[in-house]
């Protein structure tokens, strides 16, 4: 089984899905932490982040794994808390947008999906990841009701990102991400769309539970 969650950044996303993944014991797959590592090699690497051969060679070469708990392993090592800082959020959507990059961040979500039941979220995942997805649904926010919880969330977890930073880091990202080549955030008809902007956590939840019962 595989439910298939994208949207913009904000959205709700990440929260939903790990409730979901919680009451239908679902592996929850969390897709942009696959181009944060990416970013975060990149980084480490100091590479430039123009110089694309060596972006995607070295996206050829990473290991990528996730334990049940969604902690997040780069090359053997724990990275769930760097790849959320402020450094990586700034460069992972264009890294993202290389399209060599993206192949090889799909092959191996398709293969998470294929071996588990999932939920899946990030931007393409409806579309080009599973488009055969059993449940696809699209979450959205207004962008201003998105930066305010992504402030919060940052704030409860002392990145230091202003709210100004916040909001361009998320308007640069959402232009970018649904600008790509390969692999846009769109939506479609046959995605379920449901608007988080004035709603709770658990009325968003019921809307999912609804369709997914
Ligand atoms: O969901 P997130 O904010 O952690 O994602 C980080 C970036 O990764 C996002 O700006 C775009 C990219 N991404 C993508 O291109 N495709 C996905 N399926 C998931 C994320």
């Amino acid at each position: 089984m595989i439910v298939a969650i994208d949207g913009p950044a904000g959205s709700g996303k990440g929260t939903i899905a790990s409730i979901l993944s919680k009451k239908l014991n679902l592996v929850n797959i969390d897709t942009g932490a696959t181009y944060r590592c990416v970013a975060l090699k990149v980084l480490r690497n100091k590479l430039n982040i123009d110089d694309k051969e060596e972006i995607i060679k070295l996206s050829n070469n990473i290991d990528i794994r996730f334990d049940i708990n969604n902690n997040v392993y780069l090359d053997g090592i724990d990275v769930t808390k760097e790849i959320r800082s402020k450094e990586v959020t700034n460069i992972v959507s264009p890294i993202s947008s290389i399209v060599e990059v993206r192949k090889n961040m799909v092959d191996l979500q398709r293969r998470l999906g294929n071996s588990n039941n999932v939920v899946m979220e990030g931007r393409d995942i409806t579309t080009v990841v599973f488009p055969n997805a059993d449940f696809k649904f699209y979450l959205d926010a207004t962008l201003e009701e998105r930066v305010k919880r992504r402030y919060k969330e940052y704030k409860e977890k002392n990145i230091e990102m202003s709210y100004e930073e916040v909001y361009e880091n998320i308007k640069n990202r959402d232009y970018n991400d649904s600008h790509k080549e390969v692999g846009s955030l769109m939506r479609t008809k046959d995605q379920i769309y449901i608007d988080s902007t004035n709603l709770t956590i658990e009325e968003v939840t019921n809307k999912f539970m609804e369709v997914l019962k």
